[in-house]
């Protein structure tokens, strides 16, 4: 079959600074689909398009090309408005899990998709796998019905849903080419718009253990996307949220599901509070729904109730107790003083190299592994006293992961620290 355009001409014309044209677009897209453009001159684009971005129009039209090459999910169905979340991913960021129950227990439906974790940031549903006899594939069907049922299901994304971006986000995995606003931005509301939901909550985060480092590019990304999810006629609303530390007192799979188990039944760490809470109101606004308050939804154990039945109706046992890892280390404070900053990025690396991530999709991962904090920035210390414990079935995991925490930390022994910890949520793009 002749093709309409010449992949050389488009990377060459990006490479330049030009703009690509709709048609471009569109057929650079399903060609790559149909591997009638290969591996390196996508790579070659993507590369181009880091360098040289891309406007609003282009960014739009690559999104709509990587919805074209799927399915589009439909949820006008159900008897209850949806909304969804979806975060850039962080560490210790186990939001999903308290907050898909307490959205549906306030009368909105949560249809949310989710996936493995690569790398520092843990995945939801590696998460949820560590509740035993929990499953992560439902069929479509299956999917609708529990929606109606309970409100709230997360599960596996099918393969279905913009099929181009799989094929792309693995490319840029390995081609140095995910750190790109537009490719992230379109990457995410692709799937999210061929999703149907009608409400968007995004969690842009920004920090060190977050993809955009700077506020500046956080609120570049959030704006994007924001403008992208209204084009396509999704109310979508995004915070920019801190990830200079982790979120809560845990990153590790299992761990994670505890401390949001602790959340439901109304106690947790106040930031993992907050910020279900903020992301809630957002959606069940964005929804309509204007009188109910989640707050204290969480508080009387309405969220704790839809928990349970969305764990349950895909094989979990909400009340198994969480794995617990072989082994435990402690990392120790050298001096008195106040925390001043404990760095996400590098709890992250630490809990990843104790196992709870994974460096290639295949790779399995341990259920209890992780880091566990004792003290948050803010908070007063003294020497000796545990700041974070290990937790790993492997021993001769903490030698990678005590190398990943140093210089980590720092503790202001002058008295002259304030105790203020930062604030959760730092701005909101609507
Ligand atoms: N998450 C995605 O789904 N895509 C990106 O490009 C980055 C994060």
């Amino acid at each position: 079959m002749s093709e309409p355009f010449d992949t050389v001409d488009i990377i060459r014309t990006k490479r330049d600074r030009g703009e690509l044209s709709s048609a471009e677009i569109a057929w650079v897209i399903d060609a790559y689909t149909r591997e009638a453009v290969a591996d390196e001159q996508m790579s070659a684009l993507a590369m181009a398009i880091l360098l040289n971005g891309m406007d609003r129009r282009e960014i739009g039209d690559w999104t709509a090309a990587m919805i074209a090459s799927g399915e589009r999910m439909d949820f006008s169905g159900l008897s209850r408005p949806t909304a969804d979340k979806h975060s850039t991913g962080g560490v210790g960021d186990k939001i999903t899990l308290p907050l898909a129950p307490l959205v549906a227990a306030c009368g909105v439906a949560v249809p949310q998709l989710s996936g493995r974790g690569l790398g520092h940031t843990g995945g939801t549903l590696d998460k949820l796998e560590a509740i035993p006899g929990w499953q992560a594939s439902l069929s479509n069907e299956a999917m609708l019905q529990q929606l109606e049922e309970v409100g709230a299901v997360i599960c596996a994304a099918g393969s279905g849903l913009a099929p181009a971006d799989k094929r792309l986000y693995a490319l840029r995995d390995v081609t140095g080419t995910v750190e790109a606003i537009p490719l992230i931005a379109s990457s995410i509301m692709s799937k999210k718009i061929a999703e149907g939901t009608g409400v968007l909550v995004l969690d842009v985060k920004v920090g060190s253990g977050a993809f955009m480092k700077t506020q500046e590019d956080a609120r570049e990304l959030a704006e994007t996307m924001v403008a992208l999810g209204q084009d396509a006629g999704v109310h979508t609303v995004a915070l920019l949220t801190d990830m200079s530390t982790p979120l809560g007192l845990t990153a590790g799979n299992g761990l994670e599901v505890r401390e949001s188990v602790e959340v439901l039944a109304g106690g947790g760490p106040q930031d993992v509070v907050d910020l279900t809470v903020a992301l809630a109101r957002e959606m069940i606004e964005g929804a309509g729904v204007t009188d109910v308050d989640p707050a204290e939804a969480l508080r009387d154990g309405r969220a704790m109730d839809v928990w349970r039945r969305m764990i349950q109706a895909q094989g979990g046992d909400p009340d198994a107790p969480m794995p617990t890892a072989r082994e435990t280390q402690q990392v120790t404070a050298d001096t008195d003083g106040v925390l001043t900053r404990l760095d996400a990025l590098a709890v992250g690396v630490a809990a990843w190299r104790l196992g709870a991530g994974r460096a290639r999709k295949e790779d399995p991962v341990q259920a209890a592994a992780g880091v566990e904090l004792h003290a948050k920035p803010g908070d007063r210390v003294r020497a000796g006293q545990p700041l974070m414990t290990l937790h790993t079935d492997e021993p001769g995991r903490f030698e990678r992961a005590g190398a990943a925490l140093e210089g980590c930390w720092d503790v202001d022994g002058s008295g002259d620290a304030g105790h203020t910890r930062p604030e959760i949520v730092i701005d909101r793009v609507s």
